[in-house]
C-alpha cells in the first residue's frame, strides 16, 4: 500500500508501507516531516492528526470514541477528515492521501 504526505507547505511525498502498519510508524520511518507521535501510538498524545482527503476518508473503518475524543486536542483545530495517524491500519488496499497540519504542537 502506498501513502502520499502532503505537508502544510504543499510538498508531496509517496511511500510505500507494509500492511498492519500504522500510517504514523510509516511517517517516522521515512522521516515525514509534520508528524510528531510523542506518545508513539497509543492514543493519548493527539500529535499524529492528519487530514485523510474526503474519498479516502470515507473507505476507513470508523473512528472509535477515545480516537474522536482525542481529536479535540489538537493543536490545529480538526476538521470532517480528521484523523490520529497512529490509529489508520494500511491494508492491502490502502491508497491513501493525507495532508499533515501546520503543526502538532
Ligand atoms: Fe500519540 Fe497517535 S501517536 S495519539
Amino acid at each position: 500500500p502506498k501513502v502520499t504526505f502532503t505537508d502544510h507547505g504543499g510538498a508531496t511525498r509517496v511511500v510505500d508501507g507494509n500492511v498492519g502498519e500504522s500510517v504514523m510508524e510509516l511517517a517516522m520511518k521515512n522521516g515525514i516531516p509534520g508528524i510528531v507521535a510523542e506518545c508513539g501510538g497509543s492514543l493519548s498524545c493527539a500529535t499524529c492528526h492528519v487530514f485523510v482527503r474526503e474519498d479516502d476518508f470515507a473507505g476507513l473503518p470508523a473512528l472509535d470514541e477515545m480516537e474522536d475524543e482525542m481529536l479535540y486536542g489538537t493543536a490545529i483545530d480538526r476538521e470532517d477528515c480528521s484523523r490520529l495517524s497512529c490509529q489508520i491500519k494500511l491494508t492491502v488496499d490502502s491508497d491513501l492521501h493525507v495532508s499533515t497540519p501546520e503543526t502538532q504542537v
